[in-house]
């Protein structure tokens, strides 16, 4: 597995790459787990070479103390790449990925305001810069992202089809524990009581039908609501639990399945 910490480095190699072989790339801020993994075989099984990138992205952060608190697992993120035979990685520096000192920015003026939007003012423009540029520099064929963030999927897809970008945006499902809570990065920093709280919030959005009787429960249940919502036929929900940010989403259809059914 090749590490690149330079876009040259990285560049030089991708030019030695056959032109009729197709790459996936995998944009990630480390503290890999299952969830990563799953994007990362999707991208094996569709192309000849899958690249990871690894940047904790401090433009969508608009909160210091979370960009601060981001777990940083450098060791066990590359350990866990070499096990799934990734090819290539690349982790530039903040430096090279913002010499112009984010003076350029992309932004969307509808759908990122709403949702996570609203509640973190200037997060997607992060999201999205980083995402162009990191676009640009793989020159990947294909690029993944989990459903887990359905909203930034959503704009990212847009985004590519608004600037012609030629990489095919692709989502994959959300990854679960048994319980039902959603993997995500965040989750290394619940002890284990914030850790139930955060199963029955992932339960409660996908089990009330009804919107109003969803806030009462997780209200009851003393989980402070950030949003809760839904939008063409989909749930989304963002909460805080001991001052952690969580997020989820369900498409309305699975929450009628799911309705009677209990935490394992
Ligand atoms: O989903 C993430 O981990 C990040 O938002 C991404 C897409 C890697 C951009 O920094």
């Amino acid at each position: 597995m090749k590490i690149c910490q330079e876009i040259d480095d990285w560049k030089a190699i991708k030019e030695t790459l056959p032109k009729d072989k197709t790459l996936g790339v995998v944009m990630t801020m480390g503290a890999l787990h299952s969830g990563h993994a799953s994007l990362i075989k999707q991208s094996q099984k569709d192309n000849d070479y899958t690249l990871v990138s690894i940047f904790i992205n401090p433009t969508q952060f608009n909160d210091k103390k979370d960009f601060d608190h981001y777990p940083n697992t450098w060791e066990s993120d590359i350990q866990l790449l070499k096990s799934l035979n990734v090819d290539f990685v690349l982790s530039p520096h903040k430096e090279a990925l913002y010499h112009d000192n984010y003076h350029y920015q992309i932004n969307e003026k509808h759908f990122s305001h709403i949702l996570c939007g609203r509640a973190r003012p200037g997060h997607f423009d992060g999201v999205l810069t980083i995402v162009m540029k990191l676009l640009l520099i793989s020159g990947a064929t294909r690029a993944y992202f989990g459903e887990k963030d359905y909203q930034q999927y959503q704009l990212i897809k847009k985004m590519a089809e608004a600037f012609f970008v030629p990489t095919k945006i692709i989502s994959c499902p959300t990854v679960r524990e048994k319980t039902g809570l959603a993997l995500s990065s965040r989750n290394l920093r619940l002890n284990n009581q914030a850790k139930e709280k955060a199963i029955r919030f992932a339960h409660i959005i996908q089990t009330h039908h009804c919107l109003t009787d969803a806030i009462t429960q997780l209200e009851k249940e003393n989980i402070q609501i950030d949003y809760l919502e839904e939008h063409n036929q989909r749930r989304y929900a963002a909460v805080f639990i001991d001052g952690i940010r969580l997020i989820d989403n369900f498409p309305i259809s699975e929450i009628h399945m799911t309705q009677d059914k209990e935490p394992s």
